[in-house]
């Protein structure tokens, strides 16, 4: 059989973490066929939860889980992982400012940088869940220069899979039926789910739907305002949804997408699209051979441009209040 692929969880004793690993241990990231070690890490105070997901793992007689590693020592976590999923971090508690909370996460990532860096296997692939998941990443990024920046995404597959479900839920088809919306940008409200190049059931999406006006608000503000409405329902956040997207980005980056497919990946700009440079900004992307790359050619009308440069000022200001949090 093939060797086991050494796999990263930070943040594993939180609650995207439990849904996590068993979707990984299942063969959801990597494939069926593919044995896993986990490395999951936590900090300190949630070192004994930490050892009670490693008993239920042990417990499920996972059969492709060859190993399970716990551990509050990043160098150690990291040492010879192929793949990583960032999803620890610092909750913004109530009271806290929006820079304090990034100051937290930035100085995190920065930290988490040297020791992936350091210890990870050479083509390192790394998802960042946490938020702010693209400010997040790009920290990474900066701060792991021997690491190729094409290898350091952010999940936005998340809010992807959201427009498709909102999609097939609004046509009331399944949700395969459903492909190559966008999600442009940040992985913030003011992220763009945009439908214009999206088909169902082979037809145009805003063809299928028939209502402008409901595409061009209500769809959008929902898919926008997803996170949001989660809290309000279960009284804690997405972590099953965040779990499973976290596996389809890493799984369509390894294995590639389907043809005439594109999913949407949280990667460094090239300035595609009129996209501020050297930010992470969500693009829609192909994969093929374990690369991505951005999907090219698409028409942008003005609605649109709107929006993906709103959201591109955004990405812009996170990036100069993180490289400020990190100089003071
Ligand atoms: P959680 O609070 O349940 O879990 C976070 C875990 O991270 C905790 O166990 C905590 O101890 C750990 N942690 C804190 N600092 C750490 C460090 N320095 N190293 C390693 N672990 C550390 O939170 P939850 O619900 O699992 O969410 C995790 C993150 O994912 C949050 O930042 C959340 O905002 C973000 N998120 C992102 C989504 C996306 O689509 N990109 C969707 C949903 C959540």
């Amino acid at each position: 059989g093939k060797e086991p692929v050494k796999i990263l969880i930070t943040g594993a004793a939180g609650q995207i973490g439990y849904a996590l690993c068993p979707q990984v241990a299942r063969g959801a990231m990597l494939g069926p066929d593919q044995p896993v070690i986990l490395h999951l890490l936590d900090i300190e105070p949630a070192k004994q939860s930490l050892e009670g997901v490693k008993m239920e793992l042990l417990d499920s007689a996972f059969p492709l889980v060859k190993g399970v590693l716990t551990t509050t020592d990043v160098e150690e976590a990291c040492k010879g992982v192929s793949v990583a999923v960032m999803v620890g971090g610092f909750p913004r508690k109530a009271g806290m400012e929006r820079k304090d909370v990034m100051s937290k996460n930035v100085s995190i990532y920065k930290a988490q940088a040297s020791a992936l860096e350091k210890h990870a296997a050479k083509g390192v692939k790394v998802v960042v869940v946490a938020n702010p998941a693209n400010t997040n990443a790009l920290i990474l990024s900066e701060n792991a220069p021997s690491i190729p920046a094409e290898n350091i995404t952010a999940l936005t597959r998340l809010d992807h899979n959201r427009a498709l479900g909102t999609v097939a839920d609004r046509l009331g088809v399944p949700v395969t039926e459903v492909k190559n919306v966008i999600i442009w940008g940040n992985h913030s409200s003011t992220q763009y789910p945009d439908v214009n190049h999206g088909t169902a059931g082979g037809s145009p999406i805003r063809k299928a739907v028939g209502d402008d006006s409901w595409l061009n608000g209500e769809f959008i503000s929902t898919v926008q305002q997803r996170g949001a409405a989660i809290i309000k329902a279960r009284g804690m956040s997405s972590a099953m949804s965040a779990a499973s997207s976290a596996c389809d980005h890493i799984y369509n980056w390894v294995n590639g997408t389907p043809a005439d497919t594109w999913v949407s990946m949280g990667v460094i700009s090239d300035g595609s699209y009129g996209a501020p440079k050297d930010v992470v900004y969500s693009f829609p992307v192909t994969c093929k051979d374990g690369q991505w790359t951005i999907k090219q050619g698409l028409s942008i009308d003005d609605f649109s441009a709107q929006k993906l440069k709103a959201t591109g000022e955004e990405l812009v200001d996170e990036k100069q209040l993180a490289l400020q949090c990190l100089q003071e």
